[in-house]
């Protein structure tokens, strides 16, 4: 871990504060709302079930002491409204903006609710953390932004073109937050997650991601489907890194805010290595998956390779990814198996 990280963690705890975490009902938000809930802050969370659980909320609730579990409220409601943005914001120190419509395929397929949500609802919490003067604001930007750009690893000031309406979202976010420091002095910071993965990652669905998907089909002794010839790649990165670099964010230094910061663990891993990652796995937790992966079609919008340069956050925020992609699968092994059967 690192020493900023350890520093950072010490001081929350002596003085809690008041996190808003948006979409913290989804996979990465309440994985936040878990990891600050232990660390016993305050944490209203604004969440409308568009794509998160209740079951999620349910589960953190189990994971938690009650007396963790009497600092969060939750409110139900939508980021495009700006009213239940206001709302949740009064009182927040902190601000991690996770709620948006993921997936590229999603946006392919409905472009108009992805910008809706992504750029509108953005836009709204942005207004209501600006107006409310919060002491700091991150958000969930994403590896799409880097589009068509094909260098390696991606750099945070070399993007391409978007190849997808939520890419585009996704850089409208980023162009927003930059427009508000420079004309309102509203500080924020963005985080390019790259493929994301562990505890809670919706495996359902037309929209799921690779890692959870591919798990409960070899749970379940279905077939496994690759886009494309399997040698497409991704830097997958395990959710405690991107908890860790949000908590980071949050308590940059000055020098750290108004930044885009990529947030993997720079390495490159094809989506056949990850399957014999998987069935690997799955086998030391005594599962047994013996097909063979069956290719299909690329997929429109897919970015052929991403790995990412993590200097950046490294060096303005302290980040230190702890977990690779092995020893995440070995971490959330044990829930993928209670719950992806
Ligand atoms: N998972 C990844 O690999 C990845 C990669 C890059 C970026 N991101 C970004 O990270 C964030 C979290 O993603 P996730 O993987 O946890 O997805 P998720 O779908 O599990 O979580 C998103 C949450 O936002 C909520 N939400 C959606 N629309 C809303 C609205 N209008 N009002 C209020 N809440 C709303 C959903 O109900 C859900 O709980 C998103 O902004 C996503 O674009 C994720």
């Amino acid at each position: 871990m690192s020493i900023r990280y350890q520093e950072v963690t010490a001081k929350l705890q002596t003085e809690p504060k008041v996190w808003l975490v948006t979409g913290c009902a989804g996979f990465i938000g309440s994985n936040l709302l878990e990891t600050l809930l232990r660390m016993g802050q305050k944490v209203v969370g604004l969440d409308n079930f568009a794509t998160g659980h209740q079951y999620n909320l349910d589960e953190v609730k189990k994971t938690v002491t009650p007396e963790q579990w009497e600092n969060f409220v939750f409110h139900e409601g939508d980021i495009r409204d700006l009213d239940a943005c206001r709302k949740a914001v009064q009182g927040a120190n902190y601000v991690l903006h996770q709620a948006a419509l993921g997936s590229v395929p999603r946006s392919l397929s409905d472009p108009i609710t992805t910008n809706s949500v992504n750029i509108d609802g953005f836009l709204n919490m942005l207004v209501a953390a600006r107006d409310a003067q919060v002491q700091s604001f991150v958000y969930a930007a994403s590896s799409s932004t880097y589009g068509d750009h094909e260098a390696l690893p991606k750099v945070e000031d070399r993007i391409g073109r978007p190849l997808s309406p939520y890419a585009v979202t996704k850089y409208v976010n980023e162009l927003y937050a930059d427009v508000f420091t420079r004309a309102y002095g509203f500080g924020s910071v963005g985080l390019r997650y790259f493929n994301v993965f562990g505890k809670r990652q919706d495996p359902n669905g037309a929209y799921a991601a690779v890692i959870p998907k591919w798990v409960a089909a070899m749970i379940r002794g279905e077939d496994v489907v690759v886009n494309g010839d399997g040698e497409t790649s991704r830097d997958f990165c395990f959710i405690d890194n991107v908890v860790q670099a949000n908590i980071l964010a949050a308590l940059a230094q000055p020098d750290g805010i108004n930044q885009v910061y990529n947030v993997a663990f720079n390495a490159r891993t094809s989506l056949n290595e990850l399957f014999e990652y998987l069935a690997k796995a799955l086998g030391n937790n005594g599962i047994v998956y013996d097909k063979q992966p069956v290719y299909s079609e690329f997929r429109a919008g897919d970015v052929r390779h991403s790995q990412a340069d993590i200097s950046k956050a490294k060096n303005l925020l302290g980040y230190e990814p702890m977990h690779n992609i092995v020893q995440g699968l070995e971490v959330s092994m044990p829930w993928y198996t209670q719950f992806l059967r």
